[in-house]
């Protein structure tokens, strides 16, 4: 389903109150809610917003899991690292307790060790055999303006990844590596939200939403939930190009 809200605070009450009502599902049915958190700039936002008095109430956040749809490979406290923008926005000010993080430990440094670690907390928190995949309730995702998501970069190996539920991706174009859930996961979940805003995302998003399917081209478009519910929720400039 694809939601355009006029503005980006309407984009994230909505999101919000998306989240509010997922996790509440998730709860009643199955006394917990597990969601993956997206990086970049955009979730901050919503993140401040469900920290906020309107949100923070509505929930029992400790039955709230938090895991990160990808990670940056630095120290948890640099700048860039998704998990510190989370502890910021979102755990600090609700004082979320870190045995419901999990984060990838990029202190191991060398990046195999760093996925191998991840998968195994995703095999412990969702009780994997060899032939499951982690099933979240909701999955939240950005979609960069080159079409990528979590940290699935046009023409990178990850994007072929069919077996591996978390890897590490060289990504040449940013001359970096970088630590990311796989299609075979986000495409497993229960929900997956999109958020995008600003009209520097409205050719991508064109793209993505109504042009060819070129998934290597643009990643985001491989993101078809195989039992679960899609939304991208877009504020208007980054709709202006698609057709109503
Ligand atoms: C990351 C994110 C990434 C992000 C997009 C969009 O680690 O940077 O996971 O996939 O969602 O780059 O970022 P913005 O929403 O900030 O534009």
């Amino acid at each position: 389903m694809i939601k355009i809200f006029p503005d980006v605070e309407k984009l994230n009450e909505y999101a919000a109150g998306k989240f509010v009502e997922i996790a509440a599902a998730a709860i009643k049915e199955r006394g917990k809610f597990s969601v993956a958190l997206s990086g970049g700039s955009t979730p901050k936002a919503l993140h401040k917003l469900l920290a906020g008095d309107n949100f923070k109430r509505v929930i029992d956040w400790q039955d709230i899991f938090f895991f990160f749809g990808d990670e940056r490979n630095v120290a948890p406290d640099d700048a860039e690292s998704n998990f510190r923008m989370a502890k910021e926005t979102l755990f600090d000010p609700l004082n979320i307790r870190e045995d419901k993080i999990f984060r990838w430990q990029t202190e191991l440094m060398d990046a195999k060790v760093i996925v191998e670690n991840y998968r195994l907390k995703l095999r412990n928190f969702f009780e994997l055999t060899e032939e499951t995949l982690p099933r979240f309730d909701l999955i939240l995702l950005g979609m960069g303006d080159d079409g990528h998501t979590a940290s699935l970069f046009p023409n990178t190996e990850a994007l072929r990844e069919t077996e591996k539920i978390a890897v590490s991706n060289r990504v040449e174009q940013l001359d970096t590596t970088r630590l990311t859930l796989t299609f075979p996961v986000i495409n497993n979940a229960r929900n997956v939200i999109f958020l995008v805003k600003g009209a520097d995302k409205a050719g991508t998003l064109k793209n993505v939403l109504e042009g060819d399917f070129q998934p290597g081209k643009f990643p985001s478009q491989t993101v078809k939930p195989t039992n679960g519910e899609l939304f991208w929720l877009v504020d208007e400039p980054a709709a202006q190009l698609l057709t109503r």
